[in-house]
C-alpha cells in the first residue's frame, strides 16, 4: 500500500514538474537559437543526429556521448535544435527519479514520501543544473549516468549495468571518472577498515595475539564502529602492511571483489584511454591545460553557501559554537586561506571578458575590483568549511571524507576557469550525505531554489548582450 502511494506520488510529481518546465522551455526555445557553447554542441549534434559520424568539430574537448544519444533521437525524431535540447529536458524526468530512489535508500526507514519527493524536485531545479536542462549541453546527462551508476553501486546487483552506466557517465564528461574513483576509494577504503578490525590487531587490541592464531580469522566485532576517523585509517593501513594483506583477502566476499573488480575495470579503462590519447581532453588541448588553482575549492564554499544556505542557517548557531570551541583550527584555516589566495589565485582571460556568465558579474562587482577583496572573503571561507563539517556530522566517516576530499581536489584544483558547472556534481554529492534535513528545511531549500531560478530565467529572458563577433543576441547564464 505504501510503496503504491510512493510510485502514485513520484509519477504525478515528475508530471507536474515536466508540463512547468515545458513551458519555460518553450520560451527558452523562443528567445535563443544558440546558447553559448551550442555554438559547437548543436552542429556536432545535428551530424551524430543524422548518422554522419565522420564530423568532428575539433574544438570539442569532451568524449562524444552526448551526440552518441542524439543518434538515438535522429532514428525516431527529426534533428533539429528543438529536439536535441528535449533529451536533456527527459533526463532531468529521469533525474528526478533517480534523486527520489537515491534519497529512498539513504533514509530508508523514512515512511514520508512526500519529504522524500520534495527533495527530490529541488535537487532536480538545482538553478544551474535546472538551467542547463533546458539547453543542448553536457551536464545533464552526465548527472543523470553519475546517478544511475551511484544508485546500482547502493545495492551493488547490476554488476553489468554498474559497468555500462560507469562508462556511459565518463562518455557524457572525462570528469566523472573521479566520481567513480571516488565510489572505489570509498568501498575499498570500508573494506579496509572494516577487515582490519580483528583479533590480533595489535595496533588496536591490547591483548596481542600471533598473526597465524585461529580466532585472528573472525572479525573482532566490538571494533566495529558505525563512522571511523583518520585514526582507523592509519591503524588500517599499518596492520595491512604488516600482514601483507593476508587478512584483507581473507575477509574478501567473492561479491565484494566482483564490484572491485567492475570499477577497477572502468577506471583502468579511462587509464588506457588517456595513456593512447596523450590526454584527458580530445580535440583543443590548449584550452584545458591543467593548473594548480586552490581557490576554485573556496568558491565552491561559496556555492555551498549560497544553494546550501537553509542548511547553514539551520545550523548557524551550532556551527558558531563549534567555531568558538575549535578556535586554533579556525586561526590555522584563516592562516591557510590567506596563503591560499595570496599565492594561487588565478584569473582565466575568459573570467573577466566573457559577460555572459553569472560569475564575470561575481568577479567585477567585488573580486576584481576592490584590491583587497580576495582577502575579506577568507573569514566567509572559514565559517561555511565549518558549516559543511557541522551539516555533514553524523555521517562524516573517513571512508567516505578521505576519498571525496581528494576527487574534489582533483576535479575542481586543476581548472583555470571558474565555471559554474563543475561545482554541481561535487554539491550533489555532499548534500546527498547531509544529516536527514527537517521540513522547515526542505520546505526553505525548495523555495529558495524557485526563486533563484525564477531570478536567473529573468535575467536570461530579458537582458540582451550584444558580442561584436556575433549577428545575434547573446544571453547570460550561469
Ligand atoms: C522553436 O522556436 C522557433 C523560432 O524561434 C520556432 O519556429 C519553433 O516553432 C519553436 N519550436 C517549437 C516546437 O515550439
Amino acid at each position: 500500500m505504501g510503496l503504491a502511494n510512493y510510485h502514485l506520488l513520484l509519477f504525478g510529481q515528475v508530471i507536474s514538474y515536466f508540463l512547468a518546465s515545458k513551458l519555460i522551455f518553450d520560451k527558452v526555445n523562443e528567445t535563443i537559437n544558440i546558447v553559448i557553447d551550442e555554438y559547437f554542441h548543436i552542429p556536432q549534434g545535428i551530424a551524430y543526429c543524422n548518422g554522419n559520424y565522420s564530423y568532428w568539430d575539433p574544438k570539442i574537448t569532451t568524449l562524444p556521448g552526448l551526440y552518441l544519444v542524439s543518434s538515438v533521437v535522429g532514428t525516431y525524431f527529426k534533428c533539429n535544435t528543438y529536439n536535441l535540447r528535449f533529451v536533456n529536458l527527459i533526463a532531468s524526468c529521469v533525474n528526478l527519479v533517480l534523486f527520489s530512489s537515491i534519497l529512498r535508500f539513504v533514509y530508508f526507514s523514512d515512511r514520508n514520501h512526500m519529504k522524500i519527493i520534495l527533495q527530490a524536485v529541488s535537487l532536480t531545479i538545482l538553478p544551474p543544473l535546472y538551467f542547463f536542462s533546458h539547453v543542448y549541453y553536457t551536464d545533464v546527462l552526465s548527472v543523470t549516468f553519475l546517478l544511475l551508476f551511484s544508485r546500482l553501486c547502493l545495492t551493488n546487483r547490476y554488476i553489468f549495468m554498474i559497468l555500462i552506466s560507469g562508462v556511459s557517465s565518463i562518455m557524457m564528461r572525462q570528469t566523472n571518472v573521479v566520481w567513480i574513483a571516488m565510489v572505489f576509494g570509498h568501498k575499498l577504503l570500508d573494506l579496509l577498515i572494516k577487515s582490519s578490525r580483528v583479533f590480533g590487531n595489535q595496533y588496536i587490541n591490547d591483548v596481542r595475539l600471533s598473526k597465524r592464531s585461529l580466532i585472528a580469522k573472525d572479525v573482532d566485532k566490538s571494533k566495529l564502529k558505525r563512522y571511523y576517523g583518520l585514526k582507523d585509517v592509519y591503524f588500517a593501513a599499518k596492520y595491512h602492511l604488516s600482514t601483507g594483506l593476508t587478512t584483507f583477502f581473507k575477509f574478501l566476499t567473492f561479491h565484494d571483489a566482483t564490484i572491485l573488480f567492475t570499477h577497477l575495470m572502468i577506471l583502468s579503462g579511462f587509464v588506457a584511454f588517456v595513456y593512447y590519447n596523450g590526454s584527458i581532453v580530445v580535440g583543443d588541448k590548449t584550452a584545458h591545460e591543467a593548473t594548480l588553482h586552490l581557490p576554485q575549492l573556496l568558491y565552491f564554499l561559496l556555492f555551498y553557501g549560497v544553494f546550501g544556505l537553509p542548511y547553514v542557517v539551520n545550523r548557524l548557531k551550532s556551527t558558531l559554537k563549534l567555531m568558538y570551541r575549535q578556535k586554533i583550527l579556525v586561526l590555522l584555516s584563516i592562516l591557510v586561506f590567506i596563503l591560499t589566495v595570496h599565492f594561487n589565485t588565478l584569473v582565466h582571460p575568459y573570467l573577466v571578458a566573457d559577460n555572459r556568465h553569472f560569475t564575470f558579474y561575481v568577479w567585477n562587482r567585488w573580486f576584481g575590483k576592490y584590491e583587497n577583496a580576495i582577502y575579506l572573503t577568507v573569514p566567509v571561507y572559514v565559517f561555511l568549511l565549518f558549516s559543511i563539517y557541522d551539516n555533514l556530522r553524523e555521517q562524516n566517516c573517513i571512508s567516505f571524507l578521505l576519498p571525496y576530499t581528494i576527487c574534489l581536489v582533483l576535479s575542481l584544483a586543476l581548472q583555470k576557469l571558474i565555471e559554474i558547472r563543475y561545482f554541481l556534481v561535487p554539491y550533489i554529492v555532499l548534500r546527498l550525505r547531509f544529516a536527514r534535513p527537517s521540513h522547515m528545511v526542505i520546505l526553505s531549500e525548495f523555495l529558495w531554489y524557485i526563486l533563484i531560478n525564477a531570478a536567473a530565467f529573468h535575467v536570461f529572458f530579458n537582458k540582451e548582450v550584444m558580442w561584436k563577433d556575433f549577428d545575434y543576441v547573446q544571453r547570460i547564464i550561469w
